[in-house]
């Protein structure tokens, strides 16, 4: 049995990561492949209880190394629990976020360093790395006209934090994909859903049995 590819979404918040993750999933598997669509904080039972502990706006807040460890538990619960299953079983694995979200958001800009970050995804899970990374970019303007659009979407705990932190992490995110450019493809993700598509199937070919 070929092991099957994992494929992880990767941006700031109202890239469209969501919408990508669905049409590849759609496009894989019209092409005959199995795969399983499943997002970050989440994706396993516990790791989806951990999303409502790290997100919600109740109470105080988690201090940031807290923060770092709960979304590292959650990880590993996914990892070992519905990841890594199904690659053995030979399934094309889609994730909407990964550890780059932690190094980008909990390292870039929470205060924890890049090698801590990597320390808790190597005791929580293995160190697994996706086999490629999509990385979808989006201008500023444009991510504040999407995110005005989400009728009555409230912002989460992180997601509503000040646009300095996020523009550390899109800063962050950049970078990771200058360092590896063999583990990660940047898309242009102004335009609209089915150009962004596009770009994102022509990045994975070369992955493509
Ligand atoms: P989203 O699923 O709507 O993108 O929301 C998840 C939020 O959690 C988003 O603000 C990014 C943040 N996040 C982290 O801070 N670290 C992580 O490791 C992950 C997976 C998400």
């Amino acid at each position: 049995m070929t092991r099957g590819k994992f494929i992880a979404f990767e941006g700031g918040e109202g890239a469209g990561k969501s919408t990508q993750a669905r049409l590849l999933a759609e496009a894989l598997s019209a092409r005959g492949l199995t795969c399983v669509i499943t997002r970050e904080p989440g994706g396993t039972a516990g790791a989806e209880a951990i999303r409502a502990l790290l997100l919600g706006t109740e109470g105080e807040g988690w201090h940031p190394r807290a923060e770092a460890l709960l979304f590292a538990a959650a990880r590993s619960d996914h990892v070992e629990r519905l990841i890594v299953p199904a690659l053995e079983r030979g399934e094309w694995v889609i994730c909407d976020r990964f550890v780059d979200s932690s190094r980008a958001y909990q390292g870039g800009g929470s205060g924890l360093s890049d090698a801590e970050v990597l320390d808790l995804h190597r005791i929580g899970s293995g160190g697994l790395l996706p086999d490629l990374t999509l990385l979808i970019e989006v201008s500023p303007p444009v991510v504040a006209a999407r995110l005005a659009a989400r009728d009555g979407d409230q912002a989460d705990r992180i997601g509503g934090r000040d646009s300095a932190y996020h523009a550390a992490v899109a800063a962050a995110f950049r970078r990771f994909a200058d360092a590896e450019p063999a583990r990660f493809a940047r898309i242009d993700g102004d335009g609209t859903a089915d150009a962004v598509r596009s770009a994102v199937l022509a990045a994975l070919e070369p992955l493509l049995p």
